[in-house]
């Protein structure tokens, strides 16, 4: 039997190359392999917590979903949905807030990470994992493809899964597990941090030419030191993630401390990548109904799997 597999991204913003290496290119090949049932969304509430305007929510969710379907997600082969539309997914991290204590939430590193930014955390973003443990449980989730900053929530939803079927003496959720590609479990940025929208270095991922060309130019290459052997460490760390190093090598050797040539090189590479993905997603752009209308059909598969999902649960409560 086909195994289940679930993943969300936040729609908090342009998508970049590591989102897309990092967790949404996987969603992709996985889905193509025939070996998954795949449940896809776009997780709103948890972008609640950044996004707290009604434009931007809307504008954002849209583009996301345009996301999702230029890169090849098929609504014919994936449930592809949004996360608010199902209440389920509230409705069961309320149940699990009953169960999980804070100290426990409070070794969340992203928990940790928004503390030492700023003493002021909604309650929303302290309980992040617990819609996200919800969002997994929910659909007897096998595996999780995420990037590796995810892995802790996901064993978040394990610990929070074993629990519950401890204390109510069930056996009601299955337990998931991350899947993290290891070769490029970190994207850096154009200033070798990981790539992040927060940090400003990223490369969109539907980036139009001139747009590659800005981003590449703007990697920060070492000085080029004898330590580095002319090699700037910053671009070929992203130019393996669209050649191989075997393809690479020759032409890093041949353009030693030639760094704008060898950023020439990036573009290209990085334009011809693109491009198709570019294009696919300026064809769903201009018909915004029919993307609507696959998240509304994708909405009704997902709530007939959660809904059955959450009355097990509440007959495992005693609340029916
Ligand atoms: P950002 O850091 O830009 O805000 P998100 O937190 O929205 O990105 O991440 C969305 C998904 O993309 C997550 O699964 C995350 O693990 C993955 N991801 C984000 N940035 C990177 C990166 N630089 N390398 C690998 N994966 C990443
Ligand atoms: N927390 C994930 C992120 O920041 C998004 C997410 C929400 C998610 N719910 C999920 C990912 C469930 C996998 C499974 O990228």
């Amino acid at each position: 039997m086909n195994k289940i597999l679930l993943s969300g991204v936040k729609p908090t913003g342009q998508a970049h190359i590591g989102n897309y290496f990092g967790a949404m290119k996987q969603f992709v090949d996985l889905q193509n392999s025939g070996n998954y049932e795949c449940h896809l969304f776009i997780a709103d509430y948890h972008a609640l917590n950044l996004i707290q305007d009604k434009e931007e929510m809307k504008k954002l969710t849209l583009e996301l979903a345009l996301d999702y379907l230029a890169i090849g997600l098929d609504p014919k082969k994936s449930i592809i949905f949004k996360q608010s539309d199902i209440s389920a997914h509230t409705e069961l991290a309320w149940i699990f807030d009953t169960i999980v204590t804070m100290p426990y939430l409070m070794r969340a590193h992203a928990f940790k990470d928004a503390e030492a930014k700023d003493k002021e955390i909604n309650v929303g973003t302290f309980n992040y994992p617990v819609l996200m443990a919800a969002d997994i449980l929910l659909y007897n989730t096998d595996v999780v493809p995420v990037g590796a900053d995810q892995k802790q929530h996901v064993e978040y939803a394990r610990d929070i899964a074993l629990k519950f079927n401890h204390i109510f003496k069930t056996e009601t959720f299955k337990l998931p597990t991350d899947l993290i590609m290891k070769d490029v479990a970190i994207v850096p940025g154009t200033d070798g941090r990981k790539m992040s929208k927060s940090y400003n270095n990223i490369i969109p991922l539907f980036a139009t030419r001139e747009q590659i060309t800005k981003a590449v130019m703007s990697i920060v290459t070492d000085s080029g030191g004898p330590e580095s052997g002319g090699i700037p460490a910053n671009v070929y760390a992203i130019h393996k993630l669209f050649k191989t190093e075997a393809e690479l090598k020759p032409i890093y050797e041949a353009n030693k401390g030639r760094y704008k040539t060898l950023k020439d090189a990036l573009v290209e590479d990085i334009d011809a990548f693109i491009k198709p993905m570019r294009e696919r997603r300026e064809k769903f752009a201009k018909n915004p109904k029919k993307v609507i209308k696959i998240l509304e059909k994708g909405a009704k598969q997902a709530k007939k799997i959660a809904d059955k999902k959450l009355i097990e649960v509440k007959k495992t409560i005693g609340v029916i």
